[in-house]
């Protein structure tokens, strides 16, 4: 009796164990899931109207934007980097998925609240790293910009 009482526990607590390892093997693949990456498979097109943004009229502006059809990130920032040129980069921060600010003035980097790294808003590059841990550059999109049509097309 004993001995069957023995191998009882044994077997239960040889499943606890299994459970907690499957538990935290999920959540580890959870964690492991990069927020930052797009739905969309590699090479989707996506438009913006470049014209209908009056934020976007001056050199060296940056906005914060949705894209129709792209809901992860859930928005982008868009910079003009010149007159035909536009850089369009993730607002996802790259250390642990929190959503990186607009610069509050001209001139300043992007930064994420949650742990203080910063980004370059010309190009999304990292510039500071966070307060622990490290960040990389935020994901970056191909553009082209047709200046007639002020069409910008995004590609994921
Ligand atoms: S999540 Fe952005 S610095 Fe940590």
């Amino acid at each position: 009796m004993n001995d069957r009482r023995h191998f009882l526990r044994q077997a239960a607590a040889g499943i606890g164990i299994s459970l907690c390892a499957g538990t935290v093997t999920s959540i580890l693949a959870g964690c492991e899931t990069d927020e930052s990456l797009p739905n969309v498979p590699d090479g989707s097109t996506f438009t913006f109207d470049v014209g209908a943004e009056p934020g976007l009229a001056v050199v060296g502006s940056i906005i914060e934007t949705p894209i129709d059809g792209l809901t992860n990130p859930p928005t982008v920032f868009i910079t003009r980097v010149d007159d035909t040129t536009f850089a369009v980069f993730s607002t996802i921060c790259t250390h642990q998925g929190c959503p990186v600010s607009l610069p509050s003035e001209p001139g300043d980097l992007c930064v994420c609240p949650c742990h203080m790294a910063a980004y370059s808003p010309v190009d999304g590059s990292i510039v500071r790293q966070p307060l622990s841990g490290s960040a990389t550059d935020l994901p970056k999109y191909r553009t082209s910009y047709n200046a007639e049509t002020q069409i910008l097309t995004i590609t994921t």
